[in-house]
Parts: C-alpha cells; structure tokens; sequence
C-alpha cells in the first residue's frame, strides 16, 4: 500500500520507518526542510535506539523517503497518518495548530477517496471536527477520518511501532476499518490484538492509558512519602505489591515522577477536557496525580538545600542526569531538570554530566565527563537513572569530591556499595538512610 506520514519526528519517523519494514511504499511529510534532508540521507535526527538503521534500510531500498510537498502524497497515498505534535498551550489544553495545518494543507489537493488516520494525541472530540472541515476542503470526494492512537514510548520507539501491544482502530465504517487492518496486516499476523471501536473511545484510549500510567507512578510516590514517614522502604514495597498480577510491577519505581513529551501535557490536556464536559470528578483526580508529582520535584530539591541548612549559595552541585528518562535525549518536562533548576534558583553552582542529553542555558554549566562534574562537587544528586551511573565504583569518585554525600532522587543506585565507599546516600521513600 501506499502510506504517507504527516509530521515526522520522534513518532512520525518511528512510524514511517516502521511502515515501510510492513512492506509498505512510504511518504514522510514534514514542514522543517532540515529534518527532511537529513532523514532523507537515511539518519534520525533525535537519538533513539534501533531507529537509524532501519532508516537508513529503507532510504536505501528506496521504500521509504521524505519530502516537505504535500502535493507528493495527496493522491498517492491510500492512507494518510496524522503524526504532528499536539503541545501543551497555556490554558493547559492541547495545542491542535499543528493538526489543523495539515487539514488545511492537505484537504485541498485531495480528489481521490482516502483515509485520515489520525496518531497524535488529541482532545475527545477532534476528529468530528476534523472531518467537517476536510468535507468542506474536498467536498464529495470521500475522506474518512478515522483515530489510531499511538502508545509508544521513546527510547523504545522502534520496537513498540513493530510489535506494540495492541492496535486501536477507531472508524465510523468498515471500509475505512478494513483498509486499516491491511496497513497493519503484518503485526497483525503475528497476533497483535486489534481493538476496534467508535473514535471517541479511540481518542480516549490513548489518554486513559497515560493516565493511569502517571496515575501509578504518583501512587507509588505517595506510598515513598508514607515509607518515609513511618520508616519503610518504597522498593520492598513495591517489589512485594508488584508481585500481585493485578497490579503489576512496572511503573512502579518511586523516585523524581514523570516528565517528558507526553504523559504531563496528555495528562493536562485530558484534565482541561473534563472541566469543559463537566466531568469535574476526573479533573479533580488528575489534578491530586499532578499534585503529587510536582511535590517529588520539590522535596528533592529541599532536601539537597537541607543538606546546607537552608543555604546552598555558591556549593557546587554535581546533577547526575538531565534526559527526562534514560535512553533518550529528550529534556522536555525533565524532572531532572527541575530540580537542577530550582537548585539554581537557589544559588547552587549547578553542574550537570548526561550521556546523550545537550542542556543549553545560563543555569547550569554542562560537564563533558563524570569526574568534571564530580570534582569538589558538595552534593551530587543522582536524577536520571542511566544504566552508565549504576556501574559506576563509588570508591572512585570519594576523593574527587568535597563532600561525599549523595541524593539518589531515583532509588536506583546500590546504597550499600556507595556507603561501604564512605558516602552518606539519601534515597526519599527508604527511611532507613535519612
Ligand atoms: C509515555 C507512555 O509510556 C507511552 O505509551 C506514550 O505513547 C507516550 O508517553 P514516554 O514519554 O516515552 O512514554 O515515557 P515513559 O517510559 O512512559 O516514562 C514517563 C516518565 O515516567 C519518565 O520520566 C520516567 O522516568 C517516569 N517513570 C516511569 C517513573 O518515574 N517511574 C516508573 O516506574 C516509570
């Protein structure tokens, strides 16, 4: 089939590359000519495991290319994918100017029957409206709107476009279902479930799911704030609740919350949604979510300023950490960040050392090494849980620093191998070390 790709950066390229692996001939689409000419030439332009490669397999077969000319694709594709960014506006709700920019572009050149798949995350309620409007762009020549949300994750983003664990297909008729069901033909072999619904249980879905992943998250870290009370350990805890397949152990490390691209904005976006259809109840609840997250950012940068009775001024503070998640370069809504930003605020002299994240800014200096950043470093606050930091030997770094005291913000350091080394290490949720 022929498949085009409407905005490609981390999710579109993913997409296209993965399109083109189903074996299908593939159009990426995007308004930066830059990002076009170097996905062009077979490299990705953010950093993401596994997605170069098949980039560059495809550029190279000459299945897969990109182009900023809507004209290319209008008639060509029989499918086209929505794959632009849906930001975070001030008000809090998702910001669809994106979206709305590829209607306005792409309605008018379409004379053929096609199907819109939309993938970005978007307000219940968007694809109707959608829908009129590429009505009125190309009246009778009949564009389906259809939504498959997309639920992969960065870092991974390669391998959940290939075998994700579900597809979604929400479409108001058959054929439209169908044609969908062929673009997916391969995974869906393999035994991918498809659940096909209405479109607005499909824009919902997509919400619902990062909102009980944050909603976990936040427990977890509500639970670390009761350990920390009565003197547990959070890990234990979540070990031994994990086990209990209905609750499951993943997204259950406490530690600094969420960040990145998605789950603050979604969660948000989702949360103004409900105000405005009156549904108050799960406002309120993603309101206490949010609440709790942004708490784990504070008590962590109050706990370093602790540690210098109230004045960190001029200490100079070693970050472990800036990518809102290992694997990825992406600093956007970094809980790392956060917290090296409000150390500064307070006067720390902030360093920060990551392996692939660039931090730009007057705030903080960028270490090019672990020993730059550690060196007569006060504090060093471990905030982004690289596999890189748990490999390191304490035992190293004890004479580097002024002061041998760690804040692992992501309890995923060995405090017993650190303490052997001398130093003093506080992880919030496992009181036993306060
Ligand atoms: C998320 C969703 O997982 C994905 O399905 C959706 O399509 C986009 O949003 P992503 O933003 O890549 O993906 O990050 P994810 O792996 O979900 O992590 C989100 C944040 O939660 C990170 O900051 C991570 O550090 C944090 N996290 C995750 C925790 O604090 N504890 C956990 O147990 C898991």
């Amino acid at each position: 089939m022929n498949v085009a790709v409407i905005g490609t950066n981390y999710l579109g390229a993913a997409h296209a590359a993965g399109m083109a692996e189903f074996g299908h001939s593939v159009i990426g689409v995007d308004v930066v000519p830059e990002r076009v000419a170097v996905l062009n030439s077979g490299r990705s332009t953010v950093f993401e495991e596994g997605l170069e490669p098949l980039l560059a397999k495809h550029t190279a077969s000459g299945r897969l290319r990109f182009t900023t000319d809507y004209s290319e694709i209008a008639d060509w594709a029989d499918v086209h994918f929505i794959c632009v960014g849906t930001p975070q506006s001030d008000s809090g709700a998702a910001d669809l100017s994106q979206v709305w920019a590829v209607v306005e572009h792409l309605g008018p050149l379409l004379t053929k029957p096609t199907v819109i798949a939309g993938k970005s995350t978007v307000p219940v309620g968007t694809a109707p409206h959608l829908q009129s409007r590429f009505d009125e762009l190309a009246p009778g020549v009949g564009v389906e709107v259809m939504w498959n949300p997309e639920f992969l994750r960065e870092a991974f983003a390669v391998k959940d476009t290939l075998t994700p664990d579900r597809i979604v297909l929400g479409a108001r008729s058959a054929a439209a279902l169908e044609r969908m069901r062929q673009v997916y033909s391969v995974p869906i072999a393999a035994g991918v479930p498809v659940v096909a619904c209405d479109i607005a249980t499909a824009e919902l879905i997509k919400v619902a799911a990062n909102a009980f992943l944050a909603t976990k998250i936040s427990f977890i870290n509500a639970m670390a704030q009761m350990c920390q009370a009565a003197g547990g350990d959070v890990t234990l805890l979540a070990d031994a609740i994990g086990h209990d397949k209905r609750i499951g152990r993943e997204f259950l490390n406490a530690g600094l919350g969420f960040g990145g691209g998605c789950l603050p904005k979604d969660i948000r976006a989702l949360a103004t949604r409900a105000r405005e259809l009156d549904v108050a109840v799960l406002a309120d609840f993603i309101g206490d979510v949010e609440a709790i997250n942004e708490g784990q950012r504070r008590e962590v940068a109050e706990l370093a300023v602790g540690q210098f009775d109230g004045d960190i001024g001029g200490r100079k503070v070693a970050v472990l950490g800036a990518a809102f998640k290992p694997g990825t370069d992406d600093t956007r809504s970094s809980p790392a960040l956060s917290v090296a930003d409000r150390l500064a605020a307070a006067g720390a002299d902030v360093w920060i050392f990551d392996p692939q994240a660039q931090v730009a800014g007057p705030n903080f200096t960028q270490a090019a090494s672990i020993e730059e950043c550690l060196r007569d470093a006060e504090l060093v606050l471990h905030l982004t849980e690289w596999p890189l930091f748990r490999q390191l030997d304490p035992a190293d770094y004890a004479d580097l620093v002024r002061n041998k005291v760690l804040i692992d913000g992501r309890l995923k350091l060995d405090r017993e191998r650190w303490q052997r080394a001398g130093w003093k290490v506080i992880q919030l949720g496992r009181a036993a070390t306060l």
